[in-house]
């Protein structure tokens, strides 16, 4: 901190000054002080330092002056030490206010040199995306069945035991909720629950029919979650499509044409589907699907000779799960069970995607891993 030698802390009978051209000479000498530590590059903080050290009011030289000179100053000074102290005063004041506008200024310019932009510069160039392989699949998908009339729909990943178990016929202590049983979230005390996370998309199967009077034709893409340890094909998480669809005069047949004509489009014309009975408590009668093993065209056999590695030598690979629409399910969201009938699938997208695309670990969906996901571009 500048400081000043210090005249300003004796009176002017100690410093011997007696005459009006002497006091002049004294006021000259302190403001040349002033006026050349003010010309020092300053900023904003060096500022406060120098305006506090001339002008604070508890030790400031304009304070000590007017102590020590002004008011032990014999009669015939007085007057002159008053009106030169009242010069300097003037002047310092002037001075650093003239000098804190320019700091300010300088501040205010130097924020505008910053933001300013250029637009000479070359922008940034981003690199583009591509969609992740299960986003293409969902697309294939809804793309087919959009064509043939279905619209799609989605629905919660957080659930009521009622809209995932319940009104799909599982009442409380049906066995297949072993298979199924998930994650549970954590409510707090009071809060209305249980809830959990959809074990598969047959839950909106329910919301919508709760919404919209038949004909219903919708397809639901989406996340389920189940308790599975990760593998090459088990994940805790992972996609499915749900199909449903309900008039007054759909037919077993009319199910089965259309899971073929989907699954030759999405496959190709070639694969072959078939059906074996299986169990779902929400469809009557339930229905498992298998295509044609598409890595040894159904013969059972790879190009080397040996059995078929993908099918494991049956010629045939289990696709998903389906059913005609079971009638307690009408109860449950007041159809006239006696008046409509449809039928509803559940395709693992994940599946579909890993035979479609002749990958052999389902992880690799989820690890973000980039010289995987820039083979689908
Ligand atoms: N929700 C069943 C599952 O996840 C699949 C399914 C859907 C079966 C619709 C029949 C009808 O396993």
């Amino acid at each position: 901190m500048p400081t000043v030698d210090n005249p300003t802390e004796k009176t002017l009978a100690d410093l011997g000054v007696e005459s009006a051209e002497k006091v002049a000479l004294l006021f000259a000498d302190i403001r040349s002080k002033f006026d050349s530590q003010i010309s020092h590059p300053l900023d904003q903080a060096n500022w406060e330092i120098l305006k506090q050290s001339w002008t604070g009011r508890k030790s400031g030289v304009l304070t000590l002056i007017g102590d020590n000179w002004l008011k032990p100053a014999s009669a015939e000074l007085k007057r002159t030490v008053g009106q030169e102290l009242n010069r300097l005063k003037a002047h310092i004041e002037a001075q650093l206010e003239t000098r804190r506008a320019a700091i300010d200024s300088g501040a205010q310019s130097a924020a505008a040199a910053k933001d300013r932009i250029d637009l000479s510069l070359p922008g940034v160039i981003r690199p583009i995306g591509s969609h992740h392989l299960i986003r293409t699949v969902i697309q294939e998908i809804e793309d087919i069945f959009v064509s043939i009339g279905f619209s799609i729909v989605e629905g919660p990943e957080i659930e009521t035991p009622y809209y995932n178990f319940e009104a799909l016929n599982i009442p409380e202590h049906h066995p297949v909720r072993d298979d199924m049983d998930t994650f549970y979230l954590d409510l707090p005390k009071g809060a209305p629950g249980p809830l959990l996370l959809r074990t598969h998309t047959s839950p909106v199967q329910i919301h919508t029919m709760e919404k919209r009077q038949p004909p219903v034709r919708v397809i639901v893409p989406g996340k389920v979650y189940r308790r599975d340890n990760p593998d090459a094909t088990h994940s805790f998480m992972f996609h499915q499509i749900e199909g449903l669809a309900v008039d007054t005069d759909i037919t077993f047949c009319d199910f089965t044409g259309t899971i073929e004509y989907f699954v030759k489009q999405f496959f190709g014309e070639s694969v072959k589907t078939r059906f074996r009975p299986s169990y779902f408590p929400f469809t009557e009668p339930s229905v498992e699907f298998d295509v044609s093993c598409i890595f040894c065209g159904g013969s059972g056999t790879a190009a080397s000779g040996g059995a078929c590695g993908k099918c494991k030598g049956a010629g045939w690979i289990e696709l998903f799960g389906a059913g005609m629409v079971d009638r307690a399910v009408y109860g449950f969201v007041n159809y006239d069970a006696s008046k409509v009938s449809g039928f509803a699938f559940g395709m693992g997208m994940d599946r579909l995607a890993m035979l479609k695309y002749g990958i052999d670990d389902l992880q690799v969906f989820f690890q973000s891993d980039v010289r995987f996901l820039r083979q689908f571009p």
